[in-house]
């Protein structure tokens, strides 16, 4: 049995601990199960990234949501390899339009192979998904659809921008709960409601989610920032390079274009707004940004999403799965930290 490491989890408790990884670990089979196919090539691509990691925090939230009921019910795992396969599939994809070159460590599929063979990969990991889905339900199928629609819309109102009358922050704020939240609140959802939780907690789970995932994307945000390679596993400054305003380059140009502008403030904005695709301007805009105060303060603006998620959890009642959803903001937190 592989022995997954629980993203951020501190357990104090051995029998709910025991339960996860034994949860975890009965996932990853389930994911190696599910990228299997007649044709070597595509086992290769779809298990290319099952095998080089990530955090399995979907997946994770999953197992904490199903402890508030049955956690051994059948639709438990199933459910938490399909938010996982999801989710792997939108990175096959998300790899292709940020043109980015690696992903959990190892070359993204788009930089291995090509353009075509990540999407094909992605849109074969989705069909997997959907066939696991079925087994599920009616309702679990359109909990995911409707999940996979707002984070479809997320990506393609972070293409779009934000319209004229719309303030950057507000747009920024609405893609990431499309593009991030949905899922991660379905991680929350599927786990209470596959466990049989009684529908209050099914909906605490959800919001609870949805929160964290906001947290989830702007530390990741952040973390595009201000970490190196070997703790990502990702190249930094891929949203820079990209033209992606994330939250802090939002507060530099604010800051800038305010009555309080700093002649840091606008040196950085003006390095941010000129061309990024230019390796030697992209290392002089992210160490400006990295040494900027708005790093801080989306940093901050992060602990206030995690806190809200925690606040969130107040009509659970205290166990040590309870401990563990409050312990997942903090580590969440801790990552942009
Ligand atoms: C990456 O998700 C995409 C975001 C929503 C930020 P993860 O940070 O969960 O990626 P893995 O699964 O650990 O690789
Ligand atoms: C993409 O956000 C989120 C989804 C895959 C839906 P990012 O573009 O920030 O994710 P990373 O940083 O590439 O993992
Ligand atoms: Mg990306
Ligand atoms: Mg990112």
């Amino acid at each position: 049995m592989t022995v997954v490491e629980p993203f951020g989890l501190s357990v104090r408790d051995q029998a709910l601990e025991a339960d996860v990884q034994a949860g975890l670990a009965a996932v990853e089979e389930g994911l190696l199960e599910a990228t299997k196919s007649d044709v070597p090539f595509i086992t290769e691509a779809a298990q290319h990234l099952v095998r080089a990691g990530g955090k399995r925090f979907r997946p994770l939230l999953v197992m904490l949501g199903a402890q508030f009921g049955d956690p051994y019910a059948p639709g438990v795992v199933p459910s938490a390899v399909v938010v996982e396969l999801t989710h792997l599939a939108t990175l096959y994809h998300d790899d292709v339009m940020d043109e980015a070159d690696m992903r959990r460590g190892v070359p993204s599929a788009n930089a291995n192979w090509d353009n075509s063979v990540a999407v094909l990969t992605g849109d074969f990991l989705f069909a997997r998904a959907s066939h696991t889905l079925a087994d599920l339900g009616p309702e679990a199928v359109r909990i995911q659809a409707q999940a996979f629609e707002r984070l479809v819309t997320g990506q393609i109102l972070e293409t779009a921008g934000p319209a004229e009358s719309q303030d950057p922050v507000d747009h920024y704020l609405d893609v990431i709960a499309g593009k991030t939240g949905s899922l991660i609140a379905v991680a929350g959802r599927f786990g209470a409601m596959m466990s049989g939780a009684d529908e209050r907690t099914v909906s605490v789970l959800t919001q609870y989610g949805e929160r964290l995932g906001i947290a989830f994307q702007l530390a990741d945000d952040v973390l595009d920032i201000a970490s190196d390679e070997q703790e990502s596993g990702k190249t930094p400054g891929t949203d820079l390079r990209e033209g992606i305003p994330t939250l802090p380059v939002l507060y530099v140009r604010a800051r800038a274009a305010g009555p309080d502008a700093t002649a840091a403030d606008r040196e950085t904005a003006a390095l941010l707004d000129g061309d990024l695709s230019d390796d030697a301007r992209l290392a002089d805009a992210l160490a400006a940004l990295r040494a900027h105060p708005a790093l801080e303060q989306a940093r901050r603006s992060t602990v206030r999403y995690a806190d809200e998620a925690r606040e969130m959890l107040a009509p659970l009642p205290d166990n040590a799965a309870k401990a563990a959803l409050s312990g997942l903001c903090t580590a969440v937190v801790e990552r942009a930290g």
